[in-house]
């Protein structure tokens, strides 16, 4: 690894100071009969409470594993996962994932049954109050009026804010996120974006966001890790809270798009690649 570049520390958790998950040298693994397939080498980051953090890299190099390892599905071979200072071994309810599948909903309850489900499930909360929970978030979603409707009877779009909605009223302390809008077409996607960016300003979630558009990565997020192609290493660490939606198309995002396709897709090797890493925005280089 560089040393972190001036002006730019690589923050560590004190006692302080400590982040709310991090994620330290975590490699993964898939096991068959036949063969090992290493997913990601020796990943390391830090989220901070708030954060709008995305996991953005090429396809295959490991962002969904790593989801699923801050989720508790898969345990790293190498490395820990803490949330809170807790190492992270098994899924919980402070840990919500939501899929690019809306499908995921059961059609056979209504939209405000799917929502009070795992409040239900988990005993998080009893019937009333997980039904008035259930209620102010499909609210928040602009759903209220469809509490009652399956799920068939919606689009694309709302099916996606039921599945926001049901994972924001477990209040986790960190909402997982994987290629939530990839089944969507260009406007609902860009719509469930800005959605997505006006439910944070008003709930301050703490998000772990996966994608593989550079577009989206830097509308969506604060931060951005990107990854290296299969297995996933860090590549860099990005800063992008100055760019929203309205930024699309300026040439500041423009040029940080290319900046990121470049230290993508580049190996690291050119001059032009190191040179980007200079840059004020990039806090720390591998
Ligand atoms: N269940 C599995 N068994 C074996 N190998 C797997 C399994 N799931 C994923 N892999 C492999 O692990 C690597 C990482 O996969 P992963 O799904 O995490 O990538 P990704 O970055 O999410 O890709 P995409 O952008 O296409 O969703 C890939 O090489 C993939 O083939
Ligand atoms: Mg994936």
């Amino acid at each position: 690894m560089n040393a972190p570049l001036q002006g730019h520390t690589v923050s560590k958790p004190s006692a302080a100071t400590q982040a709310l998950l991090s994620v330290d040298k975590v490699s993964l693994e898939y096991r068959t009969p036949q063969r090992v397939v290493r997913a990601t080498h020796q990943v390391s980051f830090e989220i901070d409470p708030a954060d709008r953090f995305v996991l953005l890299g090429p396809s295959g190099c490991g962002k969904s594993t790593l989801l699923k390892a801050v989720a508790g599905f898969i345990e790293p071979c190498e490395g820990e996962i803490r949330l809170q200072g807790q190492m992270i071994h098994a899924p919980g309810p402070d840990r919500i994932v939501v899929f690019q599948e809306f499908d995921q909903l059961p059609p056979w309850k209504t939209v405000k049954q799917n929502v009070m489900f795992p409040l239900l499930a988990s005993k998080t909360l009893k019937r009333k109050e997980a039904e008035q929970r259930a209620l102010h978030y499909l609210d928040k979603v602009g759903l209220g009026a469809f509490a009652d409707a399956y799920p068939h009877t919606l689009s694309g779009g709302m099916k996606a804010r039921v599945a926001i909605a049901r994972a924001l009223a477990m209040q986790p302390k960190i909402l997982l996120m994987d290629e939530p809008f990839a089944a969507l077409d260009a406007l609902t996607r860009r719509k469930m974006q800005e959605e997505l960016l006006l439910l944070w300003e008003e709930v301050r979630f703490t998000l772990l966001f996966v994608t593989h558009s550079i577009e989206e990565a830097l509308v969506v997020g604060n931060r951005i890790l990107l990854l290296s192609p299969h297995p996933g290493r860090v590549r860099a660490e990005v800063h992008s809270h100055q760019y929203d939606l309205h930024s699309l198309g300026g040439s500041q995002f423009q040029a940080s798009a290319r900046r990121i396709h470049r230290l993508l897709f580049d190996e690291g090797q050119s001059p032009e690649t190191k040179r980007e890493l200079d840059f004020s925005d990039i806090r720390i280089a591998y």
